[in-house]
Formats: structure tokens, sequence, C-alpha cells
């Protein structure tokens, strides 16, 4: 540690993000990635594009990506902003909206990320107990929260609520700001993304990493009220006008425009989902009913940590968290119906 450190960054415990091996021999089920390589037309337009460009920055606010979500979701372009993967526009949520005079609720379940941004920004926070079937109940959050965030489907249980109760906590409380990560929406859920348009008091945040095959772009964006989204462009502005890059700004783009494509292969990691979560039940395991591209799995008679150990001495990588409650609980991403295959084989050895 440099003598240099601030006192905060003294105090900081940074995210630990999943693994990303060199060695692609893993069949690699432990960041929630899609198996399935982007769209067609992504690739094609990012093979078509003409590398001479990249002498000038690039659109600051991620016009044409703004533009293909709000005809995808038929919402206003002021409602939407583009950024640098869902992890940044999240950032920008806590530096905009909160700060250490205010308190904050989420899950103590829920995306580990969410302490991180409180302490980085110095933002007290609580984490509200799921109940023990990992369901979030509203009315174990305090009426005095300026801020409640919340993953929906939430990670890593993978459990969904259903848009009409986020309504009804966004109308009973509007003095506190509803953050609905939709990391994994795509995979089963419904999207907040309509109630935005009617309540100033709900941001919804998605990322492209996940249904839309495009992790390694760093994509995201979020849809409010357009004072909650000028509020994330003042903060983007003071951090860094230009996030979005001109590649990732064209993949993006094409990405939401392929419909065709983006249904297929989410349709088919749902297909297999369920196919892996009923073989996973036969066998005796314990499975979340998951609305999300991973299931949370509990197999009996081995811990969560040694489980990830037998399954990596096995050549799958899946994802394992530490914490008290779901210490044994694994996170396993849908692959594709092949390493499926192979994954629950050896999961029927270990057991
Ligand atoms: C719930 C949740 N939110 C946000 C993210 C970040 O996604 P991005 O790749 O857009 O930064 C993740 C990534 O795993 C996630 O699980």
């Amino acid at each position: 540690m440099s003598r240099f450190y601030n006192e905060n960054t003294r105090r900081l415990v940074p995210y630990t993000a999943g693994e990303q091996p060199q060695n692609m021999n893993f069949i690699k089920l432990n960041t929630n990635e899609n198996p399935y390589p982007p769209s067609p037309l992504v690739m094609e337009r990012i093979k078509n594009f003409d590398p001479e460009r990249l002498r000038l920055y690039p659109n600051s606010d991620g016009a044409i990506v703004k533009k293909a979500v709000s005809e995808f979701y038929m919402i206003p372009e002021d409602t939407v902003f583009a950024g640098n993967g869902s992890d940044e526009i999240l950032a920008f949520i806590f530096k905009a909206f909160f700060d250490s005079s205010c308190k904050i609720g989420f899950p103590d379940v829920t995306y580990s990320f969410y302490p991180v941004y409180c302490s980085l920004f110095e933002i007290p926070y609580i984490q509200v107990p799921v109940r023990d079937d990992f369901s979030i109940d509203f009315g174990d959050y305090p009426g005095d929260l300026k801020g409640i965030v919340f993953a929906n489907p939430n990670a890593p249980t993978g459990l969904y609520i259903e848009p009409a109760a986020i309504e009804e906590l966004a109308k009973s409380r509007r003095d506190t700001l509803i953050v609905v990560d939709e990391a994994y929406v795509d995979f089963g859920g419904g999207s907040c993304i309509p109630l935005t348009q009617k309540y100033d008091n709900i941001l919804v945040v998605q990322t492209l990493s996940k249904s839309r095959a495009l992790a390694g772009q760093r994509v995201g964006i979020a849809v409010g009220c357009r004072e909650l989204i000028d509020g994330l462009v003042k903060v983007k502005n003071s951090f860094n006008s230009y996030p979005l890059d001109a590649i990732a700004q064209i993949a993006a783009e094409a990405a939401f425009q392929d419909r065709e494509y983006f249904e297929i292969t989410r349709n088919k990691i749902i297909n297999t989902r369920e196919y892996v979560k009923t073989k996973l039940l036969e066998m005796g395991a314990e499975v979340t009913d998951s609305k999300a591209n991973f299931l949370f799995v509990r197999i009996p008679g081995i811990s969560g940590p040694d489980a990830l150990a037998k399954l990596r001495d096995n050549g799958v990588l899946v994802r394992n968290f530490s914490s008290g409650r779901i210490s044994d609980w694994l996170r396993i991403t849908i692959g594709t119906d092949e390493d499926m295959e192979k994954v629950v084989g050896i999961i029927k050895k270990i057991m």
C-alpha cells in the first residue's frame, strides 16, 4: 500500500470479478456470458467499420445507441442513457443521486458491486435480509431510504419480481429512487422500462453483456425520466465525455436492430436452463426458480467451495460466493446444450 493512498482508498474493498482464464479449455460458466456469438449483423457492421474513423472522437452521448434503444422499446430518446457497461452506469447512478447525507438499501443477497459503490462514494447503506427462500419483501425496507437498489431477476438467485409489484413500491414511496438492475431480464422476466415513462422515481439499468453477447464490447443503458437522465449526463460529463467508443456504438446499435437473432438465442438459453434445472432437481439438487441465464444450485452433501473446486478439477468454472447464507450454493451460467450435458454428468459424478 503506497503512503499516497487517501483514507478512502485505504479502506476500499473492491469488487472481485469472476476469473477470466487464458486457458480456453475450461467450460466457462462463471461470469454469465452468452455462449453464443454476437448477432451476424453486429459482426458485419464491425467488419465494415472504416478504421480511418478512429481518428475522430466518437459521439459523446452514444446517440446511435440511444436511437436504437428508443426504437426497440418505443420510448423517447431523451429518456435513454448509454454508457460503458452497466457497471459504470451504476457507478454514475450512485454518484449522481446518493451521498453521505442519505441512506440507501439493497438485499443482503444481490449483486456484490452495490456495497462497493457505497464505500467508494461514502454512501451509508443497509443490507436487508432476503427471506429464507431468497425472496425480496419490500415491506422489510425502512420508509426513509433515499434509494432502493436491486437486480431483477436478482443475482445470484435468479428470482424475479413482477413489474406490477415494483410499480406498487414506486407509488408508495415517491421520495425513494427505485433502481432496477435488469442485467438478466431478457431471460424470462418483464422489463420495468415502460414504468420509467410513468414514474419519475424508477430508473432501469440494462447491459448488452448477457442477452446480446457483447460483454467484451462494454455497453450498458439506463432508462428513466428526462431529469434522471440529465443527472447521469452531468456526472458522465464530469468524469469522461466519451465513455462509449465508436465501434461499441455501432455494435450495440446492430444488437438492438437484429431482433430475430436476439429472440432465437435468448430462447435457446431459456430452454437449456429449464432442461438443466429439471435434470438437477431429478438428481436431488436444490435449484431456485431462476429467470436469468444462470442457475443457483446447492448440491447436497458437499460444501460450496468443495463443489467449486471439484468442478474446476473437471474443467468447469462456476461461481461460489463465500458470504454466510449462500456459501453452499453455486451460480452456474447456462452454456450450450453440449456443455451443459457435460456439466450435468460431472455434477452427477460429484454427488
Ligand atoms: C446484476 C448485474 N448488474 C450489472 C452487471 C454488469 O454488467 P456490465 O457487463 O454491463 O458491466 C452484472 C454483471 O455480471 C450483473 O450481474
